[in-house]
């Protein structure tokens, strides 16, 4: 097979549910694109998995009183149900909690040393006298010092979104007890990013043609703004992948130590690769994706990540060089593949005001998922994705969004058309006869759609493909208005067939350019018309063992997928099965419901 399409998506933290807004900025645009590459007979990989280490996590579990391990397997077994329930199929959704993550980014750290590109520093690190700890990244908040934002955490500012030198932030107060914290020195490891500055710039300029604008400008705009300095990458923290064992055996005090999260989760792309390798019982095959010149890696994350995704882990790439591969026991070590493309989305509002869960100002994808179908919501965040701003929902455009567009130009078409064949044709495909040019132009011009929705796509302009899509809907409407076989079957029963057979045709070609945006209806209505097999697989959770202890993970079976980007083969005479409308009506009703629970907290 050939083009390695690696769909790598932001790991989401496990220390909250997952919104709409995260929804729509990275894993559903990395599930329309991976479907779509699945339907063109691309050799796909679809991988993430939970963040699980790191202070967000550790926050989080004192705030509980609990473990860092119970509040990652808490959310991790959450964000299994979602994907299974929203189709967001992953390839293998793992943790960076795996003894197989833990080994990689070990060997990552080690190829860097080895290169030159780590050093080790004295650093002042905010510490907590009242604790007797230090307190690194979240643990503490304050005001930025490039924005003047006050509720910057000491690592990374929400506002700006620059990385921060915690050392700088202004007015720091600690987030366990609201003390203010102390400078005191500690030892860390450094990666050297200004070593790695001229390559991290070539590697940007060279993909400057493409690459969004935003994500640019957060990127090499920074770089030229401000050259690359080096950044710390080990913490004082007990929660998370410890330093390899020939660094331990540097001193006592590095045992105290934890890799920072965000050196190893970006690592996770690769590591998850591997472990998806393993489990495929071909281990060798993450060479594909990762070594061969011929791969192409797309990173669908949200905006507050672009610097991790364009900047620190290309230079960590760029870093490990073939040594990676050399630590893997490679006789013939080579490089690895550098992203192609990173399309970072901008953000998703919610009634014009930012979503946020302390507030209880969100939309929860589960708890969307209990009261509404998986394809509705599909349809809306994607026709809202903030693909070039942020954008808003708004429960009374979910409704119209719904009812306007989704029923009445696309459920309704296929709806009505095949009920009326049902009905007339005894669910059979009416003879056409001799097709008229006007019949043939409608096809032709659906038929193009695999060409212009295609091209859409493979530029990750998913708005503009869904919505190329529904024009190609609407034109067979309006073909079905000029040709009114619901009146020409009384009076000349050849022309409403032929008419029919058309439209049959064009709903059978628009249900796979609707595929990779709503899989659910396009599967039922695939079904419908009579196909055997599916058009995309399934996922099931699989459980493994490792030293690290159980880890449940979510894995993707092409089972008897058999669609393909290109238009069907019905026949006339070809039988198929009575139709059922695709979606349901919503009642104008939900918009004052769902807006009333805004700002509420749930029931207990
Ligand atoms: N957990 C981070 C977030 O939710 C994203 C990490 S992406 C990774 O913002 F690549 F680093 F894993
Ligand atoms: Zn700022």
């Amino acid at each position: 097979m050939s083009d390695p399409i690696l769909v790598a998506v932001a790991w989401p933290y496990a220390n909250a549910e997952i919104h709409v807004g995260n929804m729509t900025g990275s894993h559903l645009p990395a599930d329309i694109f991976a479907r779509y590459q699945r339907l063109k007979g691309r050799q796909v990989l679809m991988v993430s998995g939970s963040d699980s280490h790191g202070t967000p996590i550790t926050v989080r579990a004192d705030a509980e009183n609990t473990t860092p391990l119970a509040v990652y397997q808490r959310f991790h077994d959450g964000f299994l149900e979602l994907f299974q329930k929203m189709g967001i199929d992953y390839d293998l959704f793992t943790s960076t909690h795996t003894e197989n993550h833990v080994d990689v980014s070990q060997k990552m750290f080690l190829a860097l040393k080895k290169n030159g590109f780590l050093y080790k520093e004295s650093q002042k690190q905010w510490y907590s006298p009242k604790q007797q700890k230090f307190l690194p990244d979240r643990y503490v908040e304050g005001t930025c010092y490039i924005c003047g934002y006050t509720n910057a955490r000491s690592d990374q500012c929400d506002k700006c979104g620059n990385l921060l030198d915690p050392e700088k932030l202004l007015e720091p107060r600690s987030k366990i007890d609201g003390s203010t914290p102390e400078l005191r020195e500690t030892e860390h490891y450094f990666l050297d990013l200004g070593r790695l500055q001229n390559q991290v710039v070539e590697f940007l300029k060279n993909r400057e043609t493409y690459w969004r604008p935003n994500v640019m400008r957060q990127s090499l705009g920074q770089i030229v703004a401000d050259s690359l300095h080096g950044r710390s990458i080990t913490r004082d923290l007990d929660w998370g992948i410890p330093l390899p064992a020939e660094i331990l055996s540097e001193g006592k005090e590095w045992e105290s130590k934890r890799l920072y999260v965000w050196f190893e989760a970006v690592i996770g792309y690769l590591s998850a690769t591997i472990e998806w390798s393993k489990v495929a019982g071909q281990p060798e095959a993450w060479r594909n994706w990762w070594q061969n010149s011929g791969s192409r890696t797309f990173y669908f994350i949200g905006k507050d990540n672009i610097p991790f995704h364009a900047v620190i882990w290309p230079a960590e790439l760029l870093g490990v060089d073939k040594d990676f591969d050399a630590l893997m026991g490679s006789t013939d070590p080579k490089p690895l593949v550098l992203p192609y493309d990173v399309p970072a989305n901008e953000f998703m509002n919610l009634e014009g005001q930012k979503i946020s869960g302390s507030r209880h100002w969100a939309v929860w994808a589960n708890d969307f998922l209990t009261r509404y179908d998986p394809d509705p919501l599909r349809y809306y965040l994607t026709v809202n994705m903030p693909e070039s701003k942020d954008t808003d929902w708004d429960w009374e455009d979910f409704y119209h969004r719904n009812n306007d567009e989704l029923v009445a130009t696309w459920g309704n078409l296929a709806n009505r058309v095949l009920a009326f064949a049902y009905k007339h044709w005894e669910g059979k495909i009416p003879e056409p006869g001799e097709l008229t040019s006007l019949d043939k132009d409608l096809l032709a011009e659906v038929q193009e759609g695999f060409l212009t929705v295609g091209q859409e796509i493979e530029a990750v302009h998913l708005r503009a493909a869904l919505a190329e899509a529904m024009r190609l809907a609407t034109e067979v409407n309006k073909y079905l208005d000029q040709t009114a076989p619901w009146q020409a079957v009384k009076t000349d029963k050849a022309a409403a067939g032929r008419a029919i057979y058309t439209a049959i045709q064009a709903i059978d070609m628009l249900k796979i350019l609707f595929a990779p945006f709503l899989p659910f209806t396009s599967e039922k209505l695939n079904k419908i018309l009579g196909y055997s097999g599916s058009l995309f697989g399934s996922q099931y959770v699989e459980t493994e063992k490792d030293s690290l202890g159980e880890h449940r993970v979510l894995r993707y079976d092409a089972g008897t997928a058999s669609g393909t980007w290109e238009p069907g083969h019905l026949k006339a005479g070809d039988i198929f099965n009575a139709p059922e409308p695709l979606f349901k009506k919503l009642d104008i009703k939900i918009v004052e419901e769902e807006r009333s629970k805004l700002g509420v907290p749930p029931a207990a």
